[in-house]
């Protein structure tokens, strides 16, 4: 079984490269379904969710390409509106394909998407979303058909400001005759950079990145290039690998401005961030103050994704801090693994209360989903002695060359295949 073993216990010192957003380029690759010429998406990031939405691609027919870090994905070929079921359930955001696939033909059918574990995750609201726009959205177990004769402009309001139902919103909006006003959508920076894709793209999109968006369908879509947003939770981890550790790290082409919340908690706690140029620096004393309860909530409020890797930075915090997490209802399952290296936490619910503690010793851990696998990597780098960090391919869905990035800041990380 692959595994990372760890031998932690030192300060992180040098540079680590963060890449484009796995939140933001997967239903950037969705959407070049709705697009007949050819996308050139930049910045692409080299993870297996990934992989999975170019598999998506080209069992529709798509042509899809990689020369470096751009993928380019041309959809004229599209000759088929099904995925497979293997395909669907790999990862959570083969679910984004419904809506532009709906656009592109005017049907999809797919089965329920795969993905983290994190409790129960619907699709109502993307379903409810394409029926406001016309289509007939049918769930029978776990197969999903959706058909449309004419997808029509109009304006409705989400029950919970979804970042999937938003997007697969967006992304149906292109085939509407009319105008979509989507009332209560999510905000997401990633939200932000689809809209700004589709527009490179000819299309009209306007207020992303408040709660009422607008797209005005049937803009022809011509192909064109993009660049990818960095990706903030990456980000967010290597912050908090080097503010549970100490020492100073520079995050290349890392931005400030989709992490306020994650930095306004590390910096309550004692770390000194600071942008520059073409990044993020992050000095740390190595030894934290509580920086207070921390909830999460829709954006802009403290990303549920950066709930497991911050917490993992305060287990040696000189004090407790307390963590709701209003998202998902499943989504502690780090807490038992981070306990296996001595770490003080005790559990009500979604509500974790972490004492810190002088040191933590290395131990075996098994990644559970994803931002749990990057929890158990911040707390191994902290603990003293080896640790080995099962459930790779989880972490692989998301971190693009994780072992060598923390070694290029000093850790000693090595990624073992057995
Ligand atoms: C969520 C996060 C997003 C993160 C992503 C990956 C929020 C608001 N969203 O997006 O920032 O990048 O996970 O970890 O933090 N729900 C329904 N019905 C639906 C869809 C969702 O009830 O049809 C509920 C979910 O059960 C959950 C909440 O809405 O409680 C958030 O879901 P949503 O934003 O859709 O999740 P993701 O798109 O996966």
């Amino acid at each position: 079984m692959e595994a990372y073993l760890i031998d932690g216990g030192r300060p992180l010192d040098g540079v680590m490269e963060i890449h484009g957003a796995k939140n933001s380029v997967l239903p950037i690759m969705a959407a070049c379904v709705c697009c007949a010429g050819t996308c050139e998406i930049r910045n692409c990031p080299r993870i297996s969710d990934v992989e999975t939405a170019v598999a998506i691609l080209r069992h529709l027919g798509c042509r899809v390409e990689r020369r470096g870090g751009t993928l380019a994905v041309d959809a004229a070929g599209l000759a088929r509106c099904d995925i497979p079921a293997k395909l669907m359930r790999d990862m959570r955001s083969s679910i984004l394909f419904l809506g532009a696939l709906l656009a592109r033909c005017g049907r999809a059918d797919l089965v329920l998407p795969g993905g983290c574990a994190l409790g129960a995750r619907p699709v109502d609201l993307h379903l409810q979303a394409m029926g406001r726009l016309g289509a007939r959205a049918e769930q029978a177990g776990d197969r999903i058909t959706c058909r449309a004769g004419a997808l029509r402009g109009q304006e409705f309001t989400l029950r919970f400001p979804s970042v999937g139902a938003t997007e697969n919103a967006m992304l149906a909006a292109l085939g509407c005759r009319g105008t979509v006003v989507l009332r209560n959508a999510a905000r997401e920076p990633e939200i932000v950079d689809l809209a700004q894709f589709l527009r490179v793209l000819g299309a009209q999109v306007s207020g992303e990145g408040t709660d009422r968006l607008t797209v005005q369908g049937g803009a022809p879509l011509h192909g064109a290039a993009y660049t990818v947003m960095p990706d903030r939770i990456e980000t967010a981890t290597y912050l908090c690998a080097a503010a549970g550790c100490g020492g100073d790290v520079f995050l290349a082409g890392a931005e400030r401005r989709s992490l306020e919340a994650v930095i306004s908690v590390l910096g309550r706690s004692g770390c000194q961030i600071t942008e520059e140029a073409s990044g993020l620096r992050i000095q740390a004393s190595g030894r934290l103050t509580p920086p207070g309860s921390v909830a999460t909530a829709p954006h802009p409020g403290f990303p549920t994704d950066a709930q497991a890797p911050v917490m993992a930075a305060m287990l040696r915090a000189a004090g407790t801090t307390g963590f709701t997490e209003t998202i998902f209802e499943n989504r502690m399952r780090h807490v038992p693994q981070l306990r296996r290296l001595g770490a003080d936490i005790t559990l009500y619910g979604r509500r974790a209360v972490v004492r810190g503690v002088g040191t933590l010793r290395g131990a075996d851990m098994e990644a559970t989903d994803l931002r749990c696998g990057a929890a158990l990597i911040v707390a191994a780098l902290q603990a003293e002695g080896e640790s080995r960090v099962t459930g790779v391919p989880y972490i692989r869905r998301g971190y693009e060359a994780l072992a060598e990035n923390l070694r290029n800041a000093g850790a000693a990380v090595t990624l073992q295949n057995e």
